[in-house]
């Protein structure tokens, strides 16, 4: 099946990166994903890698798949076709909601890993957690997922 989406380096198509809210996909240890709204986030280096700096709060369900269960995410940017998940994502938790489902959203299988990306989002990013710490704030935390494979729609890329 056609991805419609081309590998890309990590810093490509930063700008589109930063001004729009992102889509962490999270995995329980049965291999169900779960997917979160996510604003406070950036792509920096970490001991020389490129890392994307997820920032989550204690108190999200993605937290404690983070921490517990399978240490990879994936964030995407969601196009317009699928920009309406950002709601969905944003105000139910993966405790008590199948928020792929409830959202419509079609997933791709991680190439370098076993959490998926998300269909239709104008870039996606596959990352590895090789550090994490405390936040400046006292109810969040930092994840640093090391960007394994980048991907860009190719609407973006023409
Ligand atoms: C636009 C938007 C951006 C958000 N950004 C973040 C964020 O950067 N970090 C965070 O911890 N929560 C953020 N949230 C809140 C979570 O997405 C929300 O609490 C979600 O329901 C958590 O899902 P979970 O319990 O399945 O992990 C944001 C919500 C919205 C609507």
């Amino acid at each position: 099946m056609a991805e419609n989406r081309k590998e890309i380096g990590p810093y490509d198509y930063i700008e589109h990166f930063k001004r729009n809210t992102g889509l962490l996909v999270s995995m329980d240890k049965n291999g169900k994903p779960n997917v979160m709204a996510l604003d406070w986030k950036s792509i920096e280096e970490f001991d020389g890698k490129p890392v994307i700096r997820a920032t989550v709060a204690y108190t999200r369900y993605t937290y404690k798949l983070l921490t517990e269960d399978v240490n990879e995410f994936s964030v995407n940017i969601p196009s317009d076709k699928i920009y309406s998940a950002i709601d969905i994502a944003g105000s139910y938790s993966g405790r008590n909601t199948d928020k792929f489902k409830k959202a419509g959203l079609g997933s791709i299988p991680g190439k370098k890993m076993s959490v998926p990306t998300i269909k239709d989002s104008i870039l996606s990013y596959e990352c590895k957690i090789i550090h994490s710490s405390k936040s400046n704030m006292s109810s969040h935390h930092y994840f640093y997922g090391e960007i394994l494979a980048a991907y860009a729609s190719n609407k973006l890329i023409k």
